[in-house]
C-alpha cells in the first residue's frame, strides 16, 4: 500500500468519511464556481418565460460545486424568492433536517430547482416553463458533474423524463439519464402535507447518498 493510501486508511479509521482536497483540485472548483456565476448573471436577465414577470429575483441554486449528489426541486416559493436561495422555507427546513438525520450536511450537496423563478401563488410550473428553463439546469449539471441527481417530486421527475410521473408509484426508481443516475422521491412539501411519508423520504435520501458515494 502506498503512503497516501495508508494515510487515507488511517483517516477512515478515525471516522472521516470524506476528504476535501486542496491544491490542483481547488483550481477546478474555482473554475466551476465561475461558470455557475455566469449562469446566475444570465438568469437575472432571463425573460424566456412569463415567470420572470412575477419574480423578486431568480434562484440559481447553492452548495458544493463538486457535489456527487444534486437535489432538484420544482421552483422557488415565497421564501426562496425573497432570499434568493433554494429550499429555505418550510419544505427546505424539512429537507435540511432529513439530510442531517441521514448523517450529512446540506453544504455537502448542491440544491436547485427546475425553474429558477417563482410561479405566481406557487402554482406548478407549466411544461413549457420547465422546458424554457431546463437548459440552465442542464448546464449546472454539466459543470458540477454529480453522479446522482435526486428528483424531489413528480414535477421535477416530469421535467427530466418528459412524461407525467405519479411519484407515489415511482418513488425509489433509479433511472440512467444522460450519464447521471436519477433517483426519484417525494417533494418535502408533500411530506409536510402527509407526515406519514417522512420516514420514506428519509430512507430515500439515505439511498441517494449511498448511490452517490458508491463506486
Ligand atoms: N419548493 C421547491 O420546489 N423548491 C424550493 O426551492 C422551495 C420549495
Ligand atoms: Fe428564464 Fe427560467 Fe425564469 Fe423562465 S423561469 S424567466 S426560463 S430563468
Amino acid at each position: 500500500m502506498g503512503q497516501l493510501s495508508k494515510h487515507i486508511r488511517i483517516l477512515e479509521e478515525l471516522g472521516y468519511e470524506y476528504l476535501y482536497l486542496e491544491g490542483g483540485m481547488a483550481d477546478i472548483t474555482e473554475e466551476k464556481l465561475k461558470e455557475l456565476e455566469k449562469i446566475r448573471k444570465e438568469i437575472q436577465e432571463c425573460k424566456k418565460c412569463d415567470l420572470h414577470k412575477y419574480r423578486t429575483q431568480p434562484v440559481l441554486g447553492e452548495g458544493n460545486p463538486d457535489a456527487r449528489l444534486v437535489f432538484v426541486g420544482e421552483a422557488p416559493g415565497g421564501d426562496e424568492d425573497k432570499q434568493g436561495r433554494p429550499f429555505v422555507g418550510r419544505a427546505g427546513k424539512l429537507l435540511t433536517k432529513l439530510i442531517e438525520e441521514a448523517g450529512h450536511k446540506r453544504e455537502e450537496f448542491y440544491i436547485t430547482n427546475v425553474c429558477k423563478c417563482r410561479p405566481p401563488k406557487n402554482r406548478t410550473p407549466t411544461p413549457w416553463e420547465m422546458e424554457a428553463c431546463f437548459p440552465y439546469l442542464k448546464r449546472q449539471l454539466e459543470i458540477i458533474k454529480p453522479k446522482v441527481v435526486c428528483l424531489l417530486g413528480g414535477t421535477a421527475a416530469r421535467a427530466f423524463l418528459g412524461r407525467q410521473v405519479s411519484i407515489t408509484k415511482e418513488r425509489g426508481s433509479v433511472i440512467n439519464w444522460n450519464g447521471y443516475i436519477l433517483y426519484l422521491t417525494y417533494h418535502p412539501a408533500y411530506v409536510l402535507r402527509n407526515p406519514s411519508a417522512e420516514q420514506t423520504l428519509l430512507e430515500d435520501i439515505k439511498k441517494a447518498i449511498q448511490l452517490a458515494y458508491s463506486d
